[in-house]
């Protein structure tokens, strides 16, 4: 996590969502990242998580009711807004949201969000129907128009037991977000046209088997996340995955390596940067069988014929595009990577040593090299993988 000087001032609204729970960890992460953080609760929230608990994580008082004893608060409030670097709402419930579009303060926190002059970060939270409703979108859109920021909610299995969006992301992911909002790359990549690969090409033996690798999509949806929330225009060619797709990009869903090169090839001249996060096979069965194998009859070795490498080739046709492969190795990974780096002529290579369990296929965190351009060597500690993704892209954007 890019650390912040101390004097760094987050205001973090919690709303009386049921994720409000999650507030207390982004708080706690805010806070281990240097911030000084101040918590504005909604008087629903207050029915969910205590106040001190958060002022026991924050060291600072917990600001509830506008009007309410110490009345110091109702002075203190434009004080604190004056202060503010962002304002954080997460979770924003719909009610929350409504009040903000229609620029209605009726308490702390709502009149906070009027005034302060920093950015503003809302984190919606909500049953997937409330937030699929058109005036909950509408009201969402209002909110960019008026220039706040938000971040799409997660799709995934709610508290009601629904699946779909609506649920608050991670809070390394909100964390992640709030401080590259604080590092200044708010929206760095503000109509970029980023093409992200991720998940692993699935290679037919015959109709019901296939050759496949570990990934889980979750470092190429991680780049993903964090290329659309820093303002990027987001293609996310995909092999299967064992986790949804963010919200807010547009989806390409392959199997194999060779779809996998027709899409990423027939989408190449029109993006400028290339993020190479699937595994991709490198053979494939030479002759699929057209039926399932029966037992017995089912040949005890199987034929391999070589995929087309796809990063080699974008690399070949490459003219102002940005080009970052993922290097997966069990031994020497930077090495490895700097030889493919030259070989596939990239930008950047992120090695990755998919021997560590921390690291690499399915875990939620990575411990990588960021190699390029030329023989550099960026090591980064063990980090979440959002935390990985808005590092490489910060490498990215110097690139562009
Ligand atoms: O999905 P997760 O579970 O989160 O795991 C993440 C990951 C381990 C898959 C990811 O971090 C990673 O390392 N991805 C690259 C995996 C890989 O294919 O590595 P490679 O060293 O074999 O290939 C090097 C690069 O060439 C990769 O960018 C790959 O996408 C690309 N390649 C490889 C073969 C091929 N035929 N075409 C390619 O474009």
């Amino acid at each position: 996590m890019s650390d912040r000087p101390a004097d760094t001032v987050v205001l973090l609204g919690v709303t009386g969502g049921i994720a409000a729970y999650k507030a207390v960890e982004v708080s706690s992460r805010l806070r281990r990242a240097g911030a000084e953080v101040h918590v504005i609760m909604t008087a629903a929230a207050t029915r969910l998580v205590t106040p001190l608990t958060f002022g026991s994580i924050t060291g600072q008082p917990v600001y509830t009711d506008l009007l309410q004893e110490p009345r110091r608060e109702a002075v203190e409030h434009i004080a604190l807004a004056r202060r503010a670097h962002l304002l954080l709402i997460a979770p924003a419930t719909a009610d929350v949201i409504g009040k903000l579009a229609a620029g209605i303060a009726d308490d702390f926190l709502t009149t906070e969000a009027l005034a302060v002059t920093c950015p503003v970060l809302v984190c919606p939270a909500m049953n997937a129907d409330m937030y699929a409703h058109r005036a909950v979108q509408r009201n969402l859109q209002t909110l960019r128009d008026l220039g706040y920021l938000v971040l799409e909610p997660d799709h995934g299995r709610l508290a009601t037991g629904a699946v779909g969006p609506g649920r608050l992301p991670d809070p390394e992911a909100i964390v992640a977000r709030a401080m590259a909002l604080l590092a200044g790359h708010g929206q760095d990549l503000a109509g970029v046209p980023i093409l992200v690969t991720a998940g692993g090409t699935r290679e037919p033996i015959d109709p019901v088997r296939f050759i496949s690798n570990h990934s889980s999509g979750k470092m190429g949806f991680a780049l993903a996340a964090a290329a659309r929330d820093r303002g990027a225009k987001v293609t996310l060619v995909t092999a299967p995955a064992t986790v949804s797709p963010p919200p807010g990009v547009e989806v390409v869903p392959v199997q194999t390596a060779q779809e996998m090169y027709d899409a990423v090839l027939e989408r190449f001249a029109d993006v400028r940067v290339v993020l190479k996060a699937a595994a991709v096979a490198d053979y494939r069965v030479a002759r699929p069988a057209p039926g399932k194998l029966k037992k017995g009859q089912a040949p005890t070795t199987l034929e391999l014929e070589l995929n087309p490498d796809i990063l080699a080739e974008l690399g070949h046709r490459k003219g102002r595009q940005v080009l970052v492969g993922f290097a997966a190795e069990t031994g020497n990974p930077v090495a490895e990577a700097l030889r493919k780096l030259r070989r596939k002529g990239l930008d950047l290579i992120v090695a990755n040593d998919v021997s560590d369990p921390d690291s690499g296929f399915g875990a939620d965190t990575n411990r990588v090299w960021i190699c390029g351009p030329g023989d550099a060597v960026e090591e980064l500690p063990l980090l979440g993988k959002r935390e990985v993704a808005d590092r490489v892209l910060d490498r990215v954007v110097s690139l562009l």
